[in-house]
């Protein structure tokens, strides 16, 4: 993700990296945006990061529950859980049948500014996932053993 966002030189006023955990990449974000929101929903992983740079807001959220309603972002990150149950029984990697993206996706289109763009990391393994709504475009890609990884940048079809 930190290579997709390198990538595509985001840039810009406000960013929000959805399942921060460590903060690896709110952290480049940091670098290139004013504002940043770093949210996760396991309050055990954000306490356990030692320093976030000062433009760097911390949010514990089930998504954006608690994302102000009035903010809207250039950029909205995601290395999301994305493995299905068989792969992996941990929530920090377990999408389910992939609920926790479509929830993630539905809400992030009214989170974004005009020209606002998502960038996912999904894996081959992933659940297919409908993205009627979104213009897609492959940004980088990673082959692994037994699966491969790869990042789309998503932006919102006009009405
Ligand atoms: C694969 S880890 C990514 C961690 C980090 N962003 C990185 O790239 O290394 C997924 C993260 O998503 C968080 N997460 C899972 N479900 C979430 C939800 N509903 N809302 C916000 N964060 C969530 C997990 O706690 C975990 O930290």
């Amino acid at each position: 993700m930190v290579d997709a966002v390198r990538k595509v030189n985001a840039k810009g006023e406000k960013a929000l990296d959805m399942g921060t955990g460590t903060g690896i990449v709110a952290r480049e974000l940091a670098e290139r945006f004013e504002e940043v929101w770093a949210v996760d929903v396991n309050p055990e992983v954000l306490r356990g990061t030692l320093e976030w740079p000062g433009n760097v807001n911390v949010l514990v959220s089930d998504l954006f529950e608690n994302v102000k309603t009035n903010l809207k972002f250039d950029l909205i990150t995601f290395n999301p859980p994305y493995l299905p149950e068989p792969y992996e029984e941990d929530r920090e990697l377990n999408c389910g049948d992939g609920e926790v993206l479509e929830k993630f996706l539905a809400g992030a289109g009214g989170r974004l500014t005009e020209n606002g763009k998502v960038l996912l990391l999904l894996s081959s393994l992933t659940p297919e996932l409908g993205l009627e709504g979104w213009r897609k475009r492959g940004v980088v890609g990673l082959k692994l053993d037994f699966e491969e990884l790869f990042v789309l940048e998503l932006t919102r079809r006009g009405p």
